[in-house]
């Protein structure tokens, strides 16, 4: 099955690039406004085909992953609506419907790496489009009315996370650790939560339970983000993009 990314920038590029480490090289048309973009890809995969005209790439794909900017869909759907007949139209783009689209997906950049989880709207073809997106992490299938939350949480969840890996590299840096070591402790403590719970399958504040020694250091730390309105900040920074 051939897919046409239109669009190789961060979230095309990712995806372009997740896709060809899953071994579907030689099934993949990329374009983009300029020839540097798809060089950058070209290079390292010379498999992947390439042009800069949306039309030809579409004409010889039997999906068209649309991944370009939100404002510019309306305009590449015109362009190459009149040979899309029996292709899946698949968008990535936040925030925006058209007619003509079959399935709406929400990955995020972790394609790259295979750790993507994605949001795919339920609708008749939305199967197909999550075993493609499947090849690059988690997917989801769900109902129009939780695509936005997925989006928060998971797509621009991905920056809210690196926002937090910050905030405890800065406190590292001021308790004396160089950056660099500060980041790889941040790294490595998430890593070590995230297995934690992978593999006890307990609720994060169970879990919590297990490193809190009553009157001890822990507590302290934890209530200081609770003065702070730490669980509220970040559930009104999911709901932020929702207004
Ligand atoms: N970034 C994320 O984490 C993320 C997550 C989920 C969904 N999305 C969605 O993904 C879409 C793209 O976002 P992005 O962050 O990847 O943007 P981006 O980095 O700016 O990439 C856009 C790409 O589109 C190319 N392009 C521009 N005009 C084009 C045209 N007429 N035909 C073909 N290609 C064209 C650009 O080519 P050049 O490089 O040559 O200029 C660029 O490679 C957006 O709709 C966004 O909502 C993004």
């Amino acid at each position: 099955m051939k897919i046409a990314v239109i669009g190789a920038g961060n979230m095309g590029g990712a995806l372009i690039k997740g896709w060809a480490k899953a071994g579907l090289t030689a099934d993949l048309i990329i374009t983009a406004q300029t020839q540097e973009t798809l060089n950058r890809y070209t290079q390292v995969y010379p498999g992947i085909a390439s042009t800069l005209d949306n039309v030809v790439a579409a004409a010889e794909a039997d999906i068209v992953v649309l991944a370009v900017k939100p404002w510019l869909i309306q305009q590449v759907i015109a362009q190459i609506e009149h040979i899309l007949k029996d292709k899946l139209l698949v968008s990535v783009a936040a925030g925006t419907r058209h007619e003509r689209i079959d399935v709406y997906a929400m990955p995020n950049i972790a394609a790259e790496f295979g750790e993507s989880m994605t949001f795919v709207e339920e609708s008749e073809k939305a199967e197909t489009v999550s075993q493609l997106f499947g090849k690059v992490g988690q997917c989801r299938i769900v109902p129009q009315r939780l695509m936005a939350a997925g989006m928060m949480m998971a797509g621009c969840g991905i920056a809210y996370v690196m926002r937090f890996l910050r905030a405890m590299m800065e406190g590292g840096v001021e308790m004396g650790f160089y950056p660099d070591d500060a980041k790889q402790i941040s790294m490595q403590t998430m890593l070590g939560a995230l297995a934690y719970l992978h593999e006890t399958k307990l609720h994060p504040e169970a879990a919590i339970d297990k490193v809190t020694t009553p009157g001890g250091t822990t507590i302290k730390g934890l209530n200081e983000l609770d003065h702070a309105a730490f669980s509220s900040a970040v559930i009104r920074c999911l709901k932020a993009g929702l207004k």
